[in-house]
């Protein structure tokens, strides 16, 4: 800024001769124009009408003119400031506009439009099924045991006391694993090595691995040489549970089976056992539960009948027993001491009838026709 001057003419000050502000005016009068854009007229705001610009220096000038002069000047100066100031709003609003117009446009969604989202999978009902059903034994304290489903002879016959001659042994039920060697195998079974035939060598295992008491549940494949068709496949599914402890009795295992349905189907549910033969427990008994649709309402009632347990109010669910004291000896556990029970069962046969599915096939095909309607539980 100049210093003050009694002299000091406003027409000989360069920066606020007419002219020169005109000039100031034009040139961001045309800067605002040109601007394409709301950044680029960002810019041209600071050049024009910011603390640096020509005018707002100019401006600066006329507090050292003399009184007499300041007027005139300050009218000059103002009234370019305004014109410019009045541009900008202007450019402003119009570019604000220009964008919320593109705006518009370029990020308008099409609703119409096929949408091409992967649809989220989910897992298959067979494991859920598992799940849930080994969650009801987690919840009761049981462990989750595992075992290996390329099996050792022994641990999937011996142990459990299948005899040697045993029906269960032959090619015919039993997929036999080659030796590495190649020379023993297929037709010999003498690998002794199978793929297993049941969840049951798992509690052969547990009972080696942990000391009693032990519960346990265990859920997994099991292999057997059938054909695929709509009630076999030869690969499927298992739950063994086994609790051995000192004084377990047969009204234990009655009263874990009652829970287990009842959790599973409803609290008016129950279990009935009938007499069986399994080489691995003595007693032995094939496991029915009330049927969950009729509810046993079928029986001798032509008015309502079940398609569900074919009018007799049971379903077979799967064996159980008390632990055969030879298998508890065999993996090392005093039977004078402990006792335990056990039970398995399919859970094919189990999504079946809970879910009315009447081809096992549908379970292995890997449709998603047949999946969907499960849900997407994950
Ligand atoms: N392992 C038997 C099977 O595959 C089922 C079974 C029966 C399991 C009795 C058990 C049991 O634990 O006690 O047919």
């Amino acid at each position: 800024m100049s210093a003050p001057n009694k002299s000091y003419d406003p027409v000989e000050v360069e920066a606020l001769k007419p002219e020169e502000i005109e000039r100031m005016r034009d040139e961001a009068l045309a800067a605002f124009a040109a601007a394409g854009d709301l950044d680029t007229l960002q810019e041209a705001k600071v050049a024009h009408t910011g603390g640096a610009s020509p005018l707002a220096l100019a401006n600066r000038e006329i507090g050292a003119l003399p009184p007499h002069a300041k007027a005139a000047a300050g009218k000059l100066v103002g009234q370019a400031r305004g014109a410019v100031n009045k541009a900008l709003a202007t450019r402003q609003t119009e570019l604000e506009a220009e964008r919320d117009a593109r705006v518009l446009v370029e990020e308008a969604v099409d609703v119409t439009l096929p949408h091409d989202r992967v649809p989220a999978g989910a897992r298959h009902p067979l494991t859920t099924m598992m799940e849930r059903v080994a969650d009801v034994f987690v919840s009761m304290g049981y462990e989750v045991a595992e075992g290996p489903e390329v099996e050792a002879e022994w641990f999937n016959f011996d142990a459990l006391n299948f005899g040697p001659d045993h029906p269960a042994r032959q090619m015919q039920d039993t997929f036999f694993v080659q030796g590495a060697d190649g020379t023993k195998d297929s037709d010999g079974g003498e690998s002794g090595v199978v793929l297993r035939t049941h969840t049951s060598p798992v509690q052969a295992r547990a009972l080696l691995d942990r000391k009693a008491p032990v519960y346990i549940v265990c859920p997994g494949r099991v292999y057997r040489t059938d054909e695929l068709d709509a009630t076999h496949t030869p690969v499927f599914h298992q739950i063994e549970l086994l609790a051995v402890d000192e004084g377990l009795t047969m009204a234990d295992l009655k009263g874990t089976l009652d829970h287990m349905v009842q959790s599973l189907f409803g609290a008016d549910m129950k279990t009935r056992l009938r007499p069986n033969f399994f080489p691995f427990t003595e007693p032995s008994a094939e496991m029915d539960m009330l049927c969950y649709v009729c509810r046993g309402d079928s029986v001798g009632n032509p008015d309502r009948p079940c398609r569900t347990c074919s009018s007799e109010g049971w379903i077979e669910l799967g064996g159980c027993g008390m632990v055969n004291p030879r298998v508890l000896t065999a993996c090392g556990v005093d039977p004078e001491k402990y006792s335990g029970f056990a039970f398995g069962f399919g859970i094919e046969r189990m999504l079946m009838f809970r879910h009315n599915v009447e081809d096992m096939r549908d379970m292995v095909e890997g449709d998603v026709r047949f999946t969907r309607p499960f849900g997407m539980e994950i």
